[in-house]
């Protein structure tokens, strides 16, 4: 699948290197809502012999346990807000765009152990409210473009009341562009908890408006919104 170019500077810090740095030397780690397991797989050289990943939804849990027993790397089939593992298992709890609960994480890390999560920020394909319009209830204004609120800020409080010391809290947006429409289109349709009841067929008339404002000789520039979050529990 062609990934949209950027445009503009990417995120200050490079997640898969970060998560190399974090990993050194620790004892267990765990990965959240790792889907096809395609990150962990490509990391697996850098991460302790004692690795595990969960994973929820029922299209990517199969796929991810084949691809990573294969590696030595346990696959729990379960959401990523309720952990099934004892208290203080993990030295390095790793998360990319998934949900997580700073409590929970915060009871699965050893002491003196880390988490390290890259999430996506707010302002992601901002330019999708201006033509999803027809009020859906609690949606930006009459957007229908979810919205979810201010995670950044409610996981570095959740991490900092679960006694967690925040290390790193950071945000970049910046311009990438896809192809063509059909790319933005595919990327809609298997994020589906961007636009919940988008339909290409009706929304036909935004998706012209929005090609037509948005091309440009790149092709069809989106915002991409990226934060990072670390924070360590205390030895
Ligand atoms: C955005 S994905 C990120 C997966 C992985 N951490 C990564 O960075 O590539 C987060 C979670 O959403 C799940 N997911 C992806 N597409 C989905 C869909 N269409 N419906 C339900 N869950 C989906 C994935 O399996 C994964 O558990």
């Amino acid at each position: 699948m062609n990934v949209p170019k950027a445009v503009e500077p990417g995120p200050p810090w490079d997640y898969a290197e970060l998560v190399r740095e974090y990993a050194r030397g620790g004892g267990g780690a765990i990965d959240l809502g790792t889907g096809g397991g395609e990150f962990v797989e490509s990391l697996r050289d850098h991460l302790p012999p004692r690795t595990a990943a969960t994973e929820e939804w029922h299209v990517n849990a199969p796929i991810a346990y084949g691809r990573l027993s294969a590696l030595d790397v346990d696959l729990v089939w379960c959401r990523s807000l309720h952990l099934p593992f004892q208290h203080e298992t993990f030295d390095l709890v790793i998360d990319k765009h998934e949900e997580l609960d700073p409590w929970e994480v915060a009871r699965v890390l050893r002491p003196g152990g880390k988490v390290l999560t890259q999430q996506v920020g707010p302002n992601n394909w901002v330019e999708l409210q201006r033509f999803f319009g027809a009020a859906t209830p609690g949606n930006r204004g009459d957007s229908r473009v979810a919205d979810f609120g201010d995670i950044r800020g409610d996981y570095a409080l959740g991490f900092a009341e679960a006694g967690l010391v925040v290390t790193r809290n950071e945000e970049h947006d910046y311009r990438v562009a896809y192809e063509d429409l059909g790319l933005l289109v595919f990327m809609l349709l298997i994020t589906p908890w961007t636009i919940p009841d988008f339909d290409v067929e009706r929304d036909i008339e935004a998706l012209l408006a929005l090609e037509a404002e948005c091309s440009t000789d790149d092709g069809l520039v989106m915002t991409w919104s990226r934060f990072l979050l670390a924070a360590e529990k205390p030895a």
